[in-house]
This record gives C-alpha cells, structure tokens and sequence, in this order.
C-alpha cells in the first residue's frame, strides 16, 4: 500500500481535534480516506472533520474519551458506520504533571497512564478482531523520543509501555496482513508543547509508516527527525 491507496480507506484518528492528529487527518483527507477524527472536544473534531471533508476525503467526528470503555465502545459504534476501520492511528496522549515523581499525585500518574497506554490498548482491543477477521489491517501508535525525561517520569513511563504494547501486538501478527507500528515524532509545536517542529513537516514519514506496504515488519518504533 502507498499513501495514493489511502482513497476510500476508512481510518480512525484519536486525537484528531488538535495537533497531530488533526494534521495526519487533513493529509489523509486529501489523499481521499474516510477519516474518523475521535476525540473528546466536540467543537474541536467536528471542525476537524469538515476541514477533511474540504480537503477531499470524508471526515466524521467521533466524540470519545478513550480511557473509558463505555465511551470507546459507543464511539466505536458510530464509527463503524462509516465502515469497517481499516487503520487505527492512537494519536491521544497528554502530558501533565510535570513533577518529581514524589512530588506526583496518583490520581495524575493514573490519568496519563490512562490516556497513552489504557487508551491505545481499549482501541487495539476492540478494533483488531475485525482487522483479522477482514485480513488487512494497519496500526499506529504515536509514542515519543523522550523515555527517560526528569519530571516527566509518567509521561516516558507511559510512552515506554506503549511501545512495549506495539512490539508484543505485534509478534501476536505473524502471518496475518495486519502490521501495527509506533512513531517517535519530534518535538512539535502543539497544545501539548510550545516550540519544535510544525506537525505538518512530519506528516509525510509518518503516513508512509501507516501505508505499511503488506509483509513489511510489525512491532517497529521509528524514530523521524
Ligand atoms: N508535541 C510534541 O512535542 C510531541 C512529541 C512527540 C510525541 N507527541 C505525541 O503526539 C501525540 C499528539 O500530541 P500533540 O502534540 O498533537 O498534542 P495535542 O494537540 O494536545 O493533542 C492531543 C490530543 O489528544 C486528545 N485527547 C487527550 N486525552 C484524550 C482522551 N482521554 N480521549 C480522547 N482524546 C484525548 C486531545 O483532544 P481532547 O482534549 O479534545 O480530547 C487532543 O486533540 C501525543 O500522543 C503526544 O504524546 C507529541
């Protein structure tokens, strides 16, 4: 698959109202995919959606908080009305806290655990019967260069896991069509982050990544400049 394949394709995005995930829907957009932009402000992903929809794909906003299983199911459910999902990209994650970690309430510690490894795993879990099932799927998760960070103990903590998850799904895969990665994207000016990169200037490696060509490696952590 190349990205001109993307036509048609039905993707879900969460995290899709800011950011990254709103700059990887837009692309998608335009290359013609049917791109559900999940997330939790409404105003956000709805906006999301038509700026695809502008740019020559499908877009539909999807309000879900992915650490609440309720919540994903029911997104979930509405989703699959656009079709069966295709491509997953878990964009979701936050950032807060930033304490030592003695210093670091729990009930924030639980939070950010929530959102970048419960969240990713819920929409895995509930997405990837249908993949193989169907026999074509692909994954991607959005981790982080920074694993190691002082007063970001949660944060790398988390985004660790999420690429201990990608690596394990990922041997799970073996002989399916199914190839599910992890992208470790720059610093990026965002909401979550002041200063760094734009996300559009790292759209294009990381929608190859996500147009994964069939047999090429599952369980990858790919770091882009
Ligand atoms: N910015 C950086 O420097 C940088 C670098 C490397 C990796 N990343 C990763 O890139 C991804 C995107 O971050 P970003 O920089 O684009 O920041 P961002 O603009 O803050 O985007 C994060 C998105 O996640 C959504 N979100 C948060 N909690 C959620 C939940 N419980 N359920 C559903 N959606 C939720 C937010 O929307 P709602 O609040 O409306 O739900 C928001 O749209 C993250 O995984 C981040 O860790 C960022």
């Amino acid at each position: 698959m190349n990205i001109t394949n993307l036509k048609n394709k039905v993707i879900l995005i969460t995290g899709a109202g800011t950011g990254l995930g709103k700059a990887l829907a837009l692309v998608a957009g335009q290359a013609g995919a049917k791109v559900i932009c999940a997330g939790r402000r409404k105003d956000k992903i709805q906006q999301a959606a038509e700026e695809v929809t502008k740019a020559g794909g499908l877009g539909t906003a999807v309000e879900m908080d992915v650490t609440d299983l309720k919540s994903v199911e029911k997104g979930l459910k509405m989703a699959e009305k656009v079709g069966p999902i295709e491509i997953l990209i878990n964009n979701a994650g936050i950032i807060t806290g930033l304490k030592a970690v003695q210093d670091l309430p729990v009930e924030e510690w639980d939070k950010i655990m929530a959102t970048n490894v419960r969240g990713p795993y819920l929409m895995i879990r509930a997405i990837l019967p249908g993949m193989i099932q169907r026999g074509f799927g692909r994954i991607l998760n959005i981790s982080a260069p920074i694993k190691h960070l002082p007063k970001a103990s949660a944060y790398c903590a988390s985004k660790c896991a999420l690429d201990s998850l990608t690596k394990a799904v990922g041997y799970e895969l073996k002989g399916v069509d199914v190839i599910i990665n992890a992208v470790e994207p720059p610093f990026l000016d965002t909401e979550m982050h002041k200063g760094g990169k734009k996300a559009e200037e790292v759209v294009a490696p990381i929608m190859e990544l996500v147009a994964a060509e069939t047999g090429s490696q599952s369980g990858r952590i790919v770091k882009i400049g």
